[in-house]
């Protein structure tokens, strides 16, 4: 079973999506650890009801948060093998991708490479897809690099978009598409981290 922390700010969708993929399933990924910049957001209240432990960032530490440094060293300590950014809307420091190379994945609402980069987030993705007239939208899951969306994509699935009415609800559809394609995604990196590890066996 491989440890999970799930990084989150705000709703909690794709979280929920994937503790209902996961829970009490044998040989599951396990979500040890919930974290977020945002102490009350509704995806924390979410983990704390399931019983999951949280963590709150902070760029100053004190008895309820914790660093991006001190984050590091308990993800380290109870090895905590694959980060997911669900929905986690703020930069992560550089030293800290750089901690968990290839160890990071991010779910983007967009076919990227297109519709990625600085202040492509949430509606405002949705708005330029639906202006610009797109056939096409989806969801991408990728390895998060130091680059904005950039990383190398893990799985990315598209669906028609021409005949939707307005960027609501071309982001409800791709959300449906999210809530899919991320736990598919987790399955699959986890997977390949233990084929790895039965190779060096
Ligand atoms: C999702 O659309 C995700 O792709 C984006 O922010 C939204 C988060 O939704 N980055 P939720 O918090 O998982 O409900």
């Amino acid at each position: 079973m491989i440890n999970l922390a799930v990084f989150v700010s705000g709703r909690g969708s794709n979280l929920r999506a994937l503790f209902n993929e996961f829970y009490s399933k044998e040989n599951a990924p396990q979500i040890k650890f919930v974290v977020s910049n945002k102490p009350d957001c509704p995806a924390l209240a979410f983990a704390c009801e399931k019983g999951i432990q949280t963590l709150v960032l902070s760029k100053k530490s004190n008895n309820q948060k914790v660093t991006y440094e001190e984050l590091a060293v308990i993800l380290h300590n109870n090895d905590v093998r694959l980060i997911v950014l669900a929905g986690f809307l703020k930069k992560i420091p550089e030293e800290f991708i750089d901690k968990f190379k290839g160890k990071i994945i991010n779910i983007h609402p967009a076919l990227l490479p297109k519709y990625g980069g600085k202040g492509m987030y949430g509606m405002n993705v949705h708005k330029a897809v639906f202006e610009s007239g797109e056939k096409y939208s989806g969801a991408t899951v990728h390895f998060v690099d130091n680059i904005y969306d950039h990383g190398e994509i893990i799985l990315q699935e598209k669906i028609l978009v021409e005949n939707l009415d307005s960027p609501e609800e071309i982001s409800e559809a791709v959300l449906r598409i999210e809530h899919k394609i991320l736990p598919q995604a987790v399955f699959a990196v986890v997977n390949q981290m233990s084929e790895k590890v039965g190779n060096n066996e």
